[in-house]
């Protein structure tokens, strides 16, 4: 293989020349992490989406084959592979969005900020990597602890001169489409016609979602209430435990992962009204970071939305998910910092 193995170079070359010549619409999206549990399916699903015209897969094993196999589906995206950090400048040269899965998940009785040690490292690296090759690129970042790994990408960023808070967006779509699954069997309807707002972080008790606030208007018992907010704060624990030390969520995560990439592609594209929950520098509470819906457009996450009317058990909640928060943000800080 060349250095920078592709899917059949000549090919690749006459299809991108085609699209150069034709302007045919497309965004160019790295994957970092690619050859993981989240990664394959998550190449998988963005090879199949109209809105990308070229997929790096980025991995420090394993990539070659990820990359040819996938790239021999009949879908528009050009895929390339790239191998080990001296390919990862390649990996990113240009491209418009890069999502991050890269990183250990967890095992049964750990916490996400138990994969601190391991994952903050990885999350420096890959993002330096970011600052110098695609400065302007929207990151989707999707490592754990998602309430620490945010804040060192933005430490990462600013030290290199490159940070715009609206860029950066930490995934936070699962605990949404969990929510929305969770609440759609209690109330006995379809997920695809729920919206739940899932505010905060992406762990345990940060994980706040506002149940007074679900679309169509609905009202829970007490009762209902209590199970439906612990169901959906222990959803990746559910899964860790069910894969019994084989990792944590993957099919889902890809697909929440590929359902919010898409959102910002939208957002990218200029289309309007694309609303998603996500994790970013904010000023909605008194922390710098948090988890609220926001408005995607070209620049990224245009606008932040306030949390709006939250009733006593979501303020409870508010308070305990703060405190929480206010931590795992400040260790991300000061791993970059100190
Ligand atoms: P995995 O172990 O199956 O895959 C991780 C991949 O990352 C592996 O292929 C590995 O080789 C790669 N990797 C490791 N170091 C790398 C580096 N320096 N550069 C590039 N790639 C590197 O794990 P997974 O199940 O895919 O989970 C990945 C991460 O996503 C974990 O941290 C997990 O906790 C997190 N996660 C987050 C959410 C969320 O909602 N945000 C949901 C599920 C999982
Ligand atoms: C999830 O919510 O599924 C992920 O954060 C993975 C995990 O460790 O629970």
């Amino acid at each position: 293989h060349p250095s920078n193995f592709k899917e059949g170079g000549d090919v690749v070359l006459k299809r991108e020349e085609c699209r150069a010549k034709g302007g045919a619409p497309g965004f160019k999206v790295a994957i970092l992490g690619a050859a993981g549990g989240i990664g394959q399916p998550l190449a998988l699903l963005m090879k199949i989406n109209p809105l990308v015209s070229v997929l790096h897969l980025y991995d420090v094993v394993n990539s070659p084959g990820v990359t040819a196999d996938v790239s021999h589906m009949d879908t528009g995206a050009v895929v390339r592979g790239f191998l080990g950090q001296p390919q990862l400048e390649s990996a990113l040269t240009g491209m418009d969005l890069v999502i991050i899965p890269a990183g250990v998940p967890r095992k049964p009785g750990m916490t996400r900020d138990d994969l601190f040690k391991i994952n903050a490292g990885i999350v420096r690296t890959l993002c330096e990597g970011v600052a110098k090759s695609c400065p302007g690129a929207i990151v989707n970042l999707i490592s754990n602890p998602v309430n620490s790994t945010v804040p060192i990408a933005a430490e990462v960023f600013k030290k290199a001169g490159i940070y715009d808070p609206k860029r950066l967006l930490g995934v936070t779509t699962l605990d949404v489409v969990r929510a929305n699954t969770f609440v759609a069997e209690v109330l006995g309807v379809d997920p695809r016609e729920v919206d739940v707002p899932v505010v905060g972080g992406h762990a345990g008790v940060t994980i706040l979602p506002l149940l007074s606030q679900v679309k169509p208007p609905s009202s829970f018992s007490a009762e209902e209430t209590e199970y439906l907010t612990n169901r959906i704060q222990n959803g990746g624990t559910e899964v860790v435990e069910a894969k019994a030390g084989a990792g944590s969520a993957t099919l889902s995560m890809a697909y929440a992962a590929a359902k919010f990439a898409n959102e910002c592609l939208r957002g990218l594209k200029g289309e309007s009204g694309v609303v998603e929950c996500a994790f970013v520098d904010s000023q909605v509470t008194e922390l710098p970071f948090f988890a609220t819906k926001v408005r995607l457009g070209r620049g990224g996450a245009e606008e932040i939305y306030q949390l709006g009317p939250l009733n006593e058990y979501e303020r409870i909640g508010l308070e305990k998910a703060k405190k929480e928060l206010a931590e795992s943000i400040q260790k991300g800080i000061d791993f970059i910092k100190k």
